[in-house]
């Protein structure tokens, strides 16, 4: 986000938005009752409360023990709520704080990061410089909201989240490609206040010349490829693709299902409702990308040609922090924030473009892409290795551009994302590229 530079204004800008992010958790864990609090939804995901907790816990070792150098205010719950100690699908044993104790944990963490940022530095450390820890804290409850709504959409039973569909009134029908040229551009940052240890620094990035897909793929063009025999057809598979298909035998985006008329359903947020075509696909793995991409004649696009088709600017050959230029992430420009819970149509987005005409890079569905997770050149762990450092070259691709379940403050052009080629649980989909042929550079 684009920081207020006088520090009263940022201590206001902060706690404005340590508050939205608090009433997102808020909104999202009073969805359900107590039962489903503690539940475990799916044995990949932790039990809601889980995530509450942990929120605080962050908030109070990061603002309230290191910014703040004040006492614990739980210390002996610290190990319950670090990632590294249990894997998810061991949380729901573990003794956690009930929901009552967990609301009580997490409203007096907040109280005290709050008399610290009123009384913080923030400026004269790393740390705190432009309220980088407060900012960390953040983006760190956006992101963990958004694995929450994740969670909500494993859960079985009767809606219980309700937001209107985005707006298709201004759906245009656009080019499937656009070229982008070849060149080096800037990948990377070194200025935005709140990027996050694995975005740094900015450096030069070359790509050859390519196609870009527009759009994320829709569902309309992925049930081609169903139709097509594509989940039947290793040949569209990498290896490892094909072996993950037949075990765990996927004929279709997760929550889809084929009625015996032969019409596709998906089941969103308790809701069963026809796939509707013009939306990105969402709910598909790495694989099903990598197998649609190459069906198609085409590949996924790297980390940096993704970066470049979002930030690259021909006209001035800078980068920039969003495609359509420098300002924050409005409604009209991309669908995130929960705002909505779907993706909007391909093309609805008219004033989220990038200069080249690529659309809806931010908000809707995070994109895979074919890059693994490397650090980029002068990458310095900060503030903490667990972060990034530790799953760098891990069995993990990138995914970038943020979805309709991200938080702008979570959500940038250099924002670096990362999952298991496997999960699609996460509200991951996928735009397509190619090399450009003489033809098309022509
Ligand atoms: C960057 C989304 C992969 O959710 O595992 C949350 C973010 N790190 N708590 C994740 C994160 C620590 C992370 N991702
Ligand atoms: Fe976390």
């Amino acid at each position: 986000m684009s920081l207020p530079a006088d520090e009263s204004a940022l201590r206001t800008y902060v706690a404005g938005e340590l508050e939205r992010s608090r009433a997102r958790s808020a909104a999202l864990t009073e969805a359900v009752d107590d039962g489903d609090l503690v539940r475990q939804h799916s044995p990949i995901m932790s039990p809601l409360v889980w995530d509450l907790a942990h929120v605080g816990n962050q908030e109070e070792l990061w603002l309230v023990r290191d910014v703040g150098g004040r006492e614990p205010v739980r210390s002996d719950i610290d190990h319950l709520y670090d990632a590294f100690r249990h894997p998810r699908a061991d949380r729901p044993a573990l003794p956690l704080l009930s929901p009552t104790e967990a609301r009580a944990y997490i409203g007096q963490v907040r109280g005290k990061a709050l008399d610290v940022l009123d009384r913080a530095a923030l400026s004269g450390r790393r740390l705190v410089d432009g309220g980088f820890a407060f900012g960390m804290i953040v983006q760190h409850e956006q992101q963990h909201d958004e694995t929450m709504l994740a969670t909500h959409q494993l859960r079985v039973g009767s809606p219980v989240l309700h937001a209107a569909p985005p707006d298709d009134a201004h759906v245009t029908a656009l080019p499937a490609e656009v070229l982008m040229p070849a060149g080096e551009f800037t990948m990377g940052t070194s200025t935005e206040p709140w990027a996050l240890d694995n975005e740094r620094p900015a450096h030069p990035a070359a790509t050859g010349a390519y196609q870009l897909d527009t759009t994320p793929v829709t569902n309309a063009a992925y049930q081609q490829f169903i139709e097509a025999g594509g989940y039947d057809d290793p040949r569209w598979w990498s290896e490892r693709g094909w072996a993950h298909r037949r075990e765990t035998e996927l004929t279709a985006p997760l929550f889809w299902q084929r009625d015996s008329d032969g019409s596709w359903w998906r089941t969103r947020f308790g809701l069963t409702e026809p796939v509707p075509p013009a939306e990105p696909v969402v709910h598909v793995c790495f694989f099903e990308a990598e197998a649609y991409a190459t069906w198609a004649g085409k590949r996924l696009p790297t980390e940096a040609e993704w970066e470049k088709a979002a930030r690259f600017d021909p006209a001035t050959g800078r980068s920039r922090r969003y495609p359509w230029g420098d300002e924050d992430p409005t409604d009209a420009r991309a669908n995130l924030g929960q705002r909505h819970l779907q993706p909007a149509p391909a093309g609805a987005y008219l004033a989220g473009a990038s200069p080249l005409g690529v659309h809806q890079l931010i908000g809707d569905v995070w994109e895979w892409t074919s890059s693994g997770f490397s650090a980029y050149p002068g990458f310095a762990p900060f503030p903490y290795k667990e972060y990034s450092e530790v799953f760098l070259g891990g069995d993990y691709r990138m995914l970038r551009g943020g979805s309709f379940g991200t938080d702008a403050a979570a959500c940038r052009g250099t924002f670096r994302n990362w999952d298991h080629p496997v999960r699609r649980q996460i509200f991951s989909g996928f735009r397509c590229a190619r090399d450009a042929g003489p033809a098309d550079v022509a």
